[in-house]
């Protein structure tokens, strides 16, 4: 657990001069928040930000390791670093986030010319990291780490919608999964730390905030605690209530949910509480329960169907998105077909789809039964042709309704149009003039009827007001 709260940044003297900096991140929204926190501490060093990768003189690559084609992508990326560097010894090159924790050292012998190799829990410390740098050293910083509360002030890349990490960490062993090495240990913040950095984040105009965790259903369960009628005192659920007061803040989300504790008490929240919205992103990975359970998922197909159904019956309109897995060793072409009758059967807004990748240290990737990568290629186009007609099918509902749009700003493929979300989390599009004689603003809360809907995004006009 984060045992202290934070002082708030203070206004110290200005810091020197430093030169550009560029970050790229890949991966999970996890590692675009410390990607936006570590942003803030180089801009609190003297940093600013660089007009180009190849112009910077200190490069980050936040990395991703959970399929193998995530971690290919980044080597690539860093051939081309190495090679700048090789030419000019000033650029400092950070590779920081999941491949970072995985490779550590090794990450050293293969590209000799990185500075500082920093693992996902060391995120909040690269000031210090750095400083070790510029005395010459080579840094490897991938040791247990328990995280420091965010002092700085993150650098965030909208202004309108905000992450906010509520638990690092995973204590799941999923068999296929790499997340538990690289992320570590369940750590929540306090609840207090939340509604603190929620109150700073709304001062400064933000008006959604997601909550992150991994597994956000584990939150708490590492703060000590427990109620009078003998429950643990701090659960996902008591959160949503600690924190939907923050005033200036209209919408909360968060992500992402476990089946295997998803609760009762989650979803009658979620109906009370007027700015959590409708929008519920919960991986099933399989629909066979013979697969859930080699992937040590912990619950069966038909509980899942049974939170589905609760949570439709509260919130008939409620949008549920998910993430799922095919080709899983020994998955057979039944089981497969199980996946698509799901989710045929629940009708999602939204799935992200993947063939199963192994992973170095991970149960599945040692099993025999493998299955050909041209199994895993038909799998998923197929899979993916069903997401989409589904995506679409759901889209319809949409057609001639008003939905609330909170806008995050320009559409950058047509300057006349501004682009937002609505509570369900589609992505809508509008034209930006108020008929007013102004125009609509990232962080406006707009009524917008929908008159053209695609899979997974809609457009529309804005009521008159
Ligand atoms: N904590 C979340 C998921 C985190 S990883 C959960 O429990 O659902 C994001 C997604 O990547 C997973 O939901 C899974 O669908 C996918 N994934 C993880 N490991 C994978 C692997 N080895 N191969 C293919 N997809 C994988
Ligand atoms: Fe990975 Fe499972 Fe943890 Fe999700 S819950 S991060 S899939 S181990
Ligand atoms: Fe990737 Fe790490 Fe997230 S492996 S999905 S960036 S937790």
């Amino acid at each position: 657990m984060t045992a202290t709260l934070s002082p708030l940044p203070t206004q110290g003297t200005p810091a020197p001069e430093r030169g550009s900096y560029w970050i790229t991140t890949f991966g999970c929204q996890m590692n675009k928040a410390d990607s936006e926190r570590m942003a803030g501490i180089l801009e609190a060093m003297g940093y600013r930000a660089a007009a180009g990768e190849f112009e910077a003189d200190l490069v980050l690559y936040n990395t991703c390791t959970i399929r193998d084609n995530a971690e290919q992508k980044v080597y690539s990326y860093l051939g081309r670093q190495a090679q700048r560097k090789r030419a000019n010894p000033n650029l400092t090159l950070v590779v920081a986030g999941c491949v970072a924790q995985q490779e550590g050292e090794a990450l050293l012998r293969r590209v000799p010319e990185l500075d500082l190799v920093m693992g996902p829990q060391h995120a909040n410390r690269l000031d210090s990291l750095l400083a070790r740098v510029e005395q010459g050293q080579q840094v490897v910083a991938t040791e247990e780490n328990h995280i420091l509360e965010d002092i700085t002030t993150a650098r965030r890349d909208s202004r309108v919608c905000a992450w906010v990490n509520v638990i690092y960490g995973c204590n799941e062993r999923c068999t296929y999964c790499v997340v538990p090495a690289v992320r570590g240990r369940e750590q929540s913040r306090l609840p207090e730390a939340i509604r603190l950095e929620m109150e700073g984040l709304a001062a400064r105009g933000f008006r959604e905030i997601t909550l992150l965790g991994q597994n956000i259903d584990a939150y708490g369960r590492d703060l000590p605690g427990i109620t009078p009628e003998g429950r643990r005192q701090h659960t996902l659920t008591d959160l949503l209530h600690q924190v939907h007061n923050v005033e200036g803040i209209e919408r909360i989300r968060f992500a992402t949910s476990h089946p295997r504790y998803f609760t009762e008490r989650l979803i009658e929240a979620c109906a009370d509480l007027p700015k959590v919205c409708e929008h519920f992103h919960i991986p099933f990975q399989s629909g066979d329960d013979e697969v859930l359970r080699a992937m040590a998922r912990g619950y069966t197909v038909e509980r899942y169907r049974r939170i589905i159904d609760r949570i439709r019956e509260r919130m008939p309109d409620a949008a549920i998105s998910a993430d799922v897995i095919v080709a899983f060793p020994g998955e057979t072409d039944a089981q497969y077909r199980r996946t698509l009758a799901l989710i045929e059967a629940i009708g999602f807004d939204q799935v992200n789809t993947a063939a199963y990748s192994p992973r170095p240290n991970t149960p599945a990737a040692d099993w025999p039964d493998q299955l050909p990568e041209t199994v895993k290629v038909e799998r998923l186009q197929e899979l993916n042709a069903l997401v989409e007609r589904t995506a679409r099918a759901r889209s319809a509902r949409y057609l001639g309704r008003v939905e609330e749009v909170l806008v995050e700003g320009g559409n950058p493929k047509d300057p006349a149009q501004v682009m937002g979300r609505t509570r369900t989390n589609r992505l809508t599009f509008f034209a930006a003039g108020d008929g007013r004689g102004g125009s609509f603003r990232a962080g406006d809360l707009v009524k917008v009827r929908i008159e053209e809907i695609r899979a997974f995004s809609l457009s529309g006009r804005a009521e008159p007001t």
